[in-house]
């Protein structure tokens, strides 16, 4: 039996968004700027997906924008609002320290560009408080970035609550929703958010397909230039059938919102109590509460998280120990180091998290067979320990 536990990474697709993406590819072939049956049928298509998307996040399609990625659309969010913003003389930009790669890296590359940048602290728990950002931001401030949901610890942030300190500062405020759109409701209009970014394998949808959110009225600069595509904001001939696929996988998230947000969380609450209790020198990362139904980010005292991943994968487990960019290597997850935790917890905590195709024998499975490999591995550290004293 395999047990996939790592939906933050990746989903599988779902039958339908396949069957959406194969009819698409072998029917609609068209270039959607084109003017002839075949150009309006890819365009149809293309329609039909934007109306989705709109709908999930309670938006208007003409305000929806086809990205390559959720990286592409966090670098069109920063780098196109800040290229906007840029004669007005706002020159600093914002963004949590838990942010994904696609948001730190691209404050970074504006950062070589003269960019004042600031990383905003977060509490313990992995939250970033309206207050902090009152203290940071300043009248130069152009854009102030806040991931929805963590991909590492799954804490959902005040967003609202900061979007109002951006806005009384006369700044725009982006969030990366990657990790919640599809997993909570997610309404672009009362997060008060400028821009929002999503993206469709997150949520059974094909990688390579992702969108931002542009609110009506925004001042962005394309970062793709070239043709008039998406109303002259992102250039390229579009993906019609990844983008139908992220339509379809929208359209079936919307209709299972909240009675898949209760089916999985029950199933995450499960697995988590179960470790807890059968697994000694165990904590949860992250607060509790407000988090998205799917995740659970655990520490394992005296256990280094790469050697109990490896063990779980032999035993067919698919689990993670952050995010998917930085395994493979052993830096700490800069996540749980902004939380301030010490530093063996970085290095053992483990992320399970599940989706829509998670079931309760996987559960069972997981709890089944991971004490066992706890205590082995505690085991043979101690005994390595007793051998080189
Ligand atoms: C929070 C967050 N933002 C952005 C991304 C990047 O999205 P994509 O894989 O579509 O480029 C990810 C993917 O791991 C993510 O978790």
């Amino acid at each position: 039996m395999r047990v996939y536990f790592d939906y933050n990474a990746t989903t599988p697709l779902a039958p339908d968004v396949i069957a959406a993406i194969s009819s698409v590819t072998r029917d609609v072939f068209g270039n959607a700027s084109s003017v002839h049956h075949f150009g309006q049928q890819a365009k149809a298509a293309m329609d039909g997906a934007r109306s989705a998307v709109a709908t999930l996040i309670h938006a208007d399609p003409s305000e929806i924008v086809f990205t390559s990625s959720g990286t592409e659309a966090d670098n069109f969010a920063i780098r196109g609002a800040a290229e906007a913003l840029e004669a007005t003389g706002r020159r600093h930009l914002i963004a949590s320290a838990i942010e994904h790669e696609a948001v730190l890296n691209t404050l970074k590359a504006l950062g070589r560009r003269g960019w004042r940048t600031t990383l905003l602290p977060v509490d313990d728990t992995g939250v970033v408080s309206p207050e902090r950002l009152r203290d940071t931001i300043t009248d130069d401030t152009a854009l102030v970035s806040v991931m929805h949901a963590n991909n590492e610890i799954g804490t959902i942030q005040p967003i609202a609550a900061l979007a109002d300190v951006a806005h009384a500062r006369g700044a725009l405020i982006h969030t990366d929703a990657v990790q919640s759109t599809g997993k909570i409701p997610v309404d672009a209009r009362t997060l008060g958010v400028d821009l929002l970014s999503l993206s469709a394998h997150k949520f059974n949808g094909p990688k390579g397909a992702g969108a931002l959110w542009i609110k009506r009225g925004t001042r962005m600069q394309p970062i793709l230039t070239g043709g008039k595509h998406e109303r002259n904001r992102r250039a390229g001939t579009e993906n019609v059938p990844a983008i139908a696929g992220l339509g379809v996988a929208a359209q079936l998230a919307a209709a299972k919102l909240a009675p898949e947000a209760t089916r999985v969380g029950a199933l995450r609450d499960r697995l988590e109590d179960a470790i807890l209790r059968a697994v000694p020198g165990t904590a949860i990362n992250g607060a509790r509460g407000s988090r998205v139904p799917n995740t659970t980010n655990i520490s394992f005292d005296r256990v280094e998280a790469e050697s109990l991943l490896i063990a779980l994968d032999l035993e067919g487990i698919a689990v993670s120990t952050g995010s998917a960019c930085s395994s493979g290597t052993l830096e700490p997850s800069h996540v749980l180091r902004a939380m301030g935790l010490p530093t063996h917890r970085t290095q053992n905590s483990l992320r399970f998290s599940l989706g829509a195709y998670s079931t309760d024998e996987e559960v069972d499975r997981v709890i089944e067979v991971l004490p066992r490999l706890v205590e082995k591995l505690r085991g043979l550290t101690q005994k390595a320990a007793g051998a080189r004293g």
